[in-house]
């Protein structure tokens, strides 16, 4: 019997360089995609999958965020007298509930491997999902409900997949496939950033995983890998034999918006889907290409 994931840990405490000035004083998981910050994006995909409980792993600079999973009773108050009920239903429907959201600060950005670490008080010994907010995916069930669905049937350690073009391996964990079947690949091992010239496939590893415990007795060991960071790939490498390993081929777009090209593709293809804006969208857009 696998146990169900309960619990999802959103590593949110990354410098975001690629995105100054805009991130000195603003975190780059507030960054917004038409007008839903990416955090709220993904602790919505978390919540559309069954996950209870939310871990946000923050730093220095990073209060917005916990903010923005609150209530502003004055603006509340105000939305009400004027009788601005959709928008008031719109921040309400956004808050996890009382007690369902939990933060913790990786003091020192060192990595994602040591931002997930930071939360290992909080999991226990249970499986337990990673979302990269600026990973957007637009996926109709989303992402991480596909990736639960077929954790129910395969346990261990899962990831979403997609490929990228080989000249981009230096930029993700990427897998060694042992075996694929049906969108999932049963991976031997993975590697970090690898150079395009030896990366044993160009199947990368993008912003959602379920993951089991035993991998913070990896992360325990505080190494550094790829870019003298503690990587979270280099961890769950070492379960590799341990715990099964999949790589998911999920099904949609995922945008990365830690990238600016990837960030205003989002806000163009989040702004087309909507029906008040769509129309407007493309004629401007014909206007200027
Ligand atoms: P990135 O590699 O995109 O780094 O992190 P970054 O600092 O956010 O952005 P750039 O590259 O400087 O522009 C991927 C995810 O891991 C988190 C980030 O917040 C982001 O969600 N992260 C990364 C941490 O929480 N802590 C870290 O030490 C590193």
């Amino acid at each position: 019997m696998v146990k169900p994931v309960k619990k999802a840990v959103f590593p949110v405490a990354g410098l975001g360089t690629r995105f100054l000035p805009a991130t000195k004083a603003l975190p780059k998981e507030m960054l917004p995609v038409v007008d839903k910050p990416l955090i709220q994006y993904a602790v919505e995909e978390a919540r559309d999958a069954g996950i209870e409980e939310f871990i946000l792993v923050t730093g220095r600079g990073k209060t917005a965020m916990e903010d923005h999973f609150d209530h502003a009773v004055e603006l509340e108050q105000t939305l009400k007298e004027r009788g601005k009920m959709e928008a008031l239903k719109e921040i309400l429907d956004c808050l996890p509930g009382s007690g369902r959201v939990y933060y913790t600060r990786q003091q020192t950005p060192l990595g994602l491997g040591h931002a997930v670490w930071c939360a290992r008080s909080f999991i226990h010994d249970e499986p337990f999902a990673v979302l990269l907010a600026d990973d957007l995916i637009m996926a109709e069930p989303g992402c991480l409900k596909q990736m639960v669905d077929v954790y129910s049937q395969v346990g261990g350690n899962l990831v979403a997949v997609e490929n990228v073009p080989r000249e981009m391996t230096g930029h993700y964990g990427i897998l060694d496939v042992a075996q694929e079947q049906g969108g999932l690949a049963r991976a031997k091992g993975l590697v970090e950033k690898p150079d395009p010239k030896v990366a044993p496939s160009t199947l990368s590893i993008i912003g959602r995983y379920i993951l089991q415990p035993e991998v913070f007795r990896h992360l325990d060991r505080q190494d550094t890998g790829a870019g003298g960071e503690i990587q979270l790939t280099d961890a769950m490498a070492r379960t590799i034999g341990e715990v099964p390993f999949h790589g998911l081929r999920f099904k949609g777009k995922r945008f990365d918006c830690g990238s600016k090209q990837g960030y205003i593709e989002a806000n163009v293809a989040f702004a087309l889907r909507r029906p008040d804006l769509a129309e407007g969208v493309k004629a401007m857009l014909r206007r200027y290409v």
